[in-house]
């Protein structure tokens, strides 16, 4: 019999895949992860240049600017998709935005604005991406890049518009999942604790008070590297998790444990 090879269903060759806020922090990296297993990169943010550096480094991407407040964002990045590669296979809902400020000061139009970049934009492209994969008559994987935030309240920092908009994308997960695990498209929640990026920098990184506090609380004893989203991203975009949907992968150094 030949040896098994464990490793095989996480590859993603001959796959595209959407990786939206691809111009820095996580998703830059998620688009790394998700080429260097195989796949061809649909590389999606507003700062265009970033997009085509990036590209220039992987093999076969696509950079495409992209306004997700936009609400017609959605179609116009799948369309590109399409046109470029013809299919899409993976879609990896990262981009999202944040403001610290305390909820009896928050103007309600601000607060939807967040939720419209970190909810209904998923939303869009999760409905536009998974009609391809059902016509296609191929799988499809969807991740949602959730938060702590999303299954727990942080207080500390104020940001009741992200804790809403986040806590909806991991109920909308939920939804999705029964409503398209019939049809062959999976849709699972990646949920990270505390990582550096320019939405943590100089408020949880960089800042001594916000560190010490991460250190004492999380049970791990600090915040997350770089690279300690890469296997469970990989695993949630591809066949090694063929058999789940609907669920929240929370990385978080045990965060949400205690
Ligand atoms: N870092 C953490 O500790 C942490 C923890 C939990 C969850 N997350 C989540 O992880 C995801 C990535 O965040 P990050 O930490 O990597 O922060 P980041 O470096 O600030 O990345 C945010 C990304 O979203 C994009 N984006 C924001 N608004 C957009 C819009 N209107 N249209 C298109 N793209 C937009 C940004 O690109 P442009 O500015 O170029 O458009 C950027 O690429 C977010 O959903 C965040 O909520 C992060």
């Amino acid at each position: 019999m030949p040896a098994l090879d464990p490793l095989e269903r996480f590859r993603l060759d001959g796959r595209v895949a959407i990786v939206t806020g691809a111009s820095s922090g996580l998703g830059a990296r998620f688009a790394r992860v998700l080429a260097g297993a195989g796949a061809r990169v649909v590389l999606a943010a507003r700062r265009e240049q970033r997009l085509e550096d990036l590209a220039g480094e992987l093999d076969g991407a696509l950079p495409v600017r992209c306004d997700l407040a936009d609400p017609e964002a959605a179609g116009a990045l799948v369309d590109a998709a399409l046109a470029e590669y013809g299919r899409v296979d993976v879609l990896v809902n990262n981009a999202g935005t944040n403001e610290v400020i305390p909820a009896l000061e928050q103007p309600p139009e601000r607060f939807r604005a967040i939720v419209d970049v970190n909810l209904v934009a998923p939303f869009a492209l999760a409905q536009r991406a998974a009609r391809v994969m059902i016509e296609a008559g191929r799988p499809g994987a969807i991740v949602n890049v959730a938060s702590i935030w999303g299954v727990v309240g942080v207080g500390q920092i104020s940001d009741a518009a992200y804790a809403a908009s986040k806590g909806g994308l991991v109920n909308l997960t939920r939804e999705l999942a029964a409503q398209w695990a019939r049809r062959g498209v999976r849709v699972n929640a990646l949920a990270p604790g505390w990582f550096p990026s320019e939405m943590t920098l100089g408020t949880m990184f960089g800042d001594e008070r916000a560190e010490r506090w991460v250190a004492t609380r999380a049970p791990m004893g600090r915040g997350g590297e770089e690279h300690e989203l890469d296997g469970a991203l990989l695993f949630l975009a591809s066949d090694a998790s063929s058999y789940m949907t609907g669920q929240v992968l929370l990385v978080d150094g045990g965060w949400t444990a205690v």
